[in-house]
């Protein structure tokens, strides 16, 4: 069964349109990477999907739910949960704060899930009392899966959660996505780091210019001559 569908999405900023009727689909427990040029519309879908945007046409689907439009707050109560690709923590707080920010949904479990992200990121128990702000780039980037799991979602959206990494760090973190899609989360990844995303993913989807130019199983995309041209980095 699908847990997300995205049909024919048209959406943009103000009278510029971006996307121009963008479909994908993400099944339950799938991990699906969405990758394409820069500007192409990747966040803008992502933000669509978590209700940050409102779609001028097509609709959106969690489960049997149509939520096109919904607010962010009842899709997060729903199951959905979002890293986005900047500010996605709070530098100024400590790592134990920004964890007990991610509870407040229902703060009443907050101590049994702050214990399962310490057993799942141990580095961020070792500086629980640090500031965010003192963390390395990947750290932080544990913190805000961490933060985002706290919610107990059922779907993860995650934008380019290797940005500014390095390809044994950027290793590291599809590790831990390929650990939290095995506890049954649905994982939606838009990634420039194409061979280490689809290599943890089970389908990916290109997009160009705010429109769907490819899709496939990860190992096809992989294969596709096209695609080793334009993606990575020539034959593959
Ligand atoms: N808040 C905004 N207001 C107006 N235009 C925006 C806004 N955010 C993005 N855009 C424009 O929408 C288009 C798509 O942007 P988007 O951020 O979705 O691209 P992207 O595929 O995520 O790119 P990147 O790979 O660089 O992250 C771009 O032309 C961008 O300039
Ligand atoms: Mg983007």
């Amino acid at each position: 069964m699908s847990i997300l569908t995205v049909d024919s999405i048209v959406a943009g900023y103000g009278e510029t349109e971006v996307l121009h009727g963008v479909s994908i689909r993400v099944e339950a427990g799938e991990s699906v990477t969405i990758f394409g040029p820069n500007g192409c519309g990747k966040s803008t879908l992502m933000k669509t999907i978590f209700g940050l945007l409102t779609p001028k046409r097509g609709r959106v689907n969690f489960e049997d739910a149509d939520i096109t439009g919904m607010p962010t707050e009842s899709l997060i109560r729903m199951g959905m949960s979002y890293v986005p690709q900047t500010n996605n923590i709070f530098p100024s707080l400590t790592i134990q704060e920004n964890l007990e920010m991610g509870a407040f949904v229902d703060g009443s479990n907050a101590e049994a899930q702050i214990a399962e992200m310490y057993r799942m990121f141990p580095d961020l128990e070792r500086s629980r009392r640090q500031r965010a702000s003192s963390l390395s780039g990947g750290q932080r980037q544990m913190l805000a899966f961490g933060r985002a799991l706290m919610l107990e979602p059922r779907l993860l959206l995650l934008d380019e959660p290797s940005a500014g990494l390095s390809p044994i760090m950027t290793q590291l973190i599809f590790d831990r996505l390929y650990d939290i899609q095995q506890t049954g989360v649905a994982i939606l990844i838009i990634e420039h780091n194409i061979r280490v995303a689809l290599s943890m993913s089970n389908r990916g989807y290109v997009l160009a210019n705010g429109e769907n130019q490819l899709d496939g199983s990860a190992a096809s995309l992989l294969d596709n001559p096209e695609i080793g041209r334009l993606y990575l980095g020539g034959a593959s």
